[in-house]
């Protein structure tokens, strides 16, 4: 039996976590779903929004599965996921792009894996209201920091069989911040000899992957560009409902899809859960359960080919429970 902290988020969050939780429990796989919640509500009632016991319960689990929760725009409190990821260390932000069966796109050979750095840049917080009318927010980037995430992602690319790692970056203009991400990248990439390494600009970058996405390999960047260009390889694999992502530390990983709470379509019944289900298939190969994370991706897979039973982003009618439902019936 595996003990998982389950954050099951707010907006559109509890929906699709009921659906991934009741595939998974579908599947054969022992799991004792340690319930956290999070957000806006709980600041009403807890006075926080990510109180201790949500860290606590990660910390104590070293997994979790999380859906997304919603961050106020402008005043009010501090990211709850951006928090999360700080305390607990989750440096590495993995989230893989890559065309699913019976989901057409302008391209049909997208296979990307955006490496993102999860803890630094301008994520770090670090804002000064010099008076009503100037405001600055540092763009934080360290040494330590970049070394790592380059040497996590070259480590990824190594493991998986990757022959390429490219650094993303804004390095002709951020010369001192950028150019220090750059710096230890080519450094990290010494230590790799067998990996092809290449450099690009963010801007340029964008431009490319909507013209030709199959000349890339694994995408290294710091985090405002890694948020930005993760969410653009969504685009080209379906959209935001197939996205899945992963936050990895030294000691625990929380494993959430790279979209938000979609609050435009909360308790509508209609989100599509793919990409918090593939989220969670890549949580059940990191407890070392292959056999069960195959059954899952292969039913998941029949349901999304077959196209019978979609959910509207996808071009469907389903309901989330029906699209649930089908992957239930598809697991043999
Ligand atoms: P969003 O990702 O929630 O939604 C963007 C668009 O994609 C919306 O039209 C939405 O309906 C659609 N969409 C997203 N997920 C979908 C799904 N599973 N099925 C079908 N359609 C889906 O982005 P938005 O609107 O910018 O953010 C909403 C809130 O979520 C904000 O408060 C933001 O801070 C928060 N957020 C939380 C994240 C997390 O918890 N990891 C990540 C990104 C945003």
């Amino acid at each position: 039996m595996y003990s998982v902290t389950l954050i099951n988020g707010d907006g559109i969050g509890p929906e699709i976590t009921d659906a991934v939780v009741k595939i998974l429990d579908a599947s054969g796989i022992k799991i004792n779903w340690d319930l956290q919640s999070a957000g806006a509500d709980v600041a009403l009632s807890e006075g926080e929004p990510l109180p201790k016991r949500v860290i606590d319960s990660v910390k104590k689990n070293k997994v979790a599965l999380k859906a997304p929760v919603t961050t106020p725009i402008g005043k009010g409190f501090r990211s709850v996921n951006v928090q999360l990821r700080r305390e607990l260390d989750l440096f590495a932000n993995l989230r893989p792009a890559k065309n699913l069966p019976g989901i057409k796109t302008p391209f049909d050979n997208v296979d990307l894996i955006v490496v993102r750095e999860n803890t630094e840049d301008l994520y770090a917080g670090i804002e000064n209201k010099i008076n009503d009318d100037r405001v600055e927010g540092i763009k934080l980037i360290t040494r330590q920091g970049s070394k790592r995430i380059c040497k996590w992602a070259f480590d990824y690319a190594q493991k998986n069989n990757r022959s390429e790692v490219c650094a993303v970056t804004k390095a002709n203009i951020c010369k001192l911040s950028d150019g220090l991400f750059l710096e230890c990248f080519r450094e990290v990439s010494k230590e790799y000899p067998n990996i092809k390494t290449r450099e690009i600009l963010v801007d340029n970058l964008c431009m490319q992957l909507v013209q030709n996405p199959s000349q890339f390999d694994v995408f290294v960047l710091p985090n405002l560009y890694g948020d930005i260009v993760s969410d653009l390889c969504a685009g080209l694999i379906g959209g935001l409902g197939v996205a899945q992502g992963a936050n990895i530390g030294q000691n625990c990983a929380v494993f959430e899809p790279v979209h938000g709470s979609a609050p435009d379509i909360k308790g509508q019944n209609i989100a599509n859960p793919t990409a918090l289900l593939l989220s969670a298939i890549e949580m059940v190969k990191y407890l070392g359960e292959f056999e069960i994370a195959n059954k899952i991706q292969k039913a998941l897979f029949k349901t999304l080919g077959e196209g019978k039973v979609l959910t509207r982003d996808l071009g469907g009618q389903a309901k989330t429970t029906e699209f649930r439902d089908e992957i239930i019936k598809n697991l043999e």
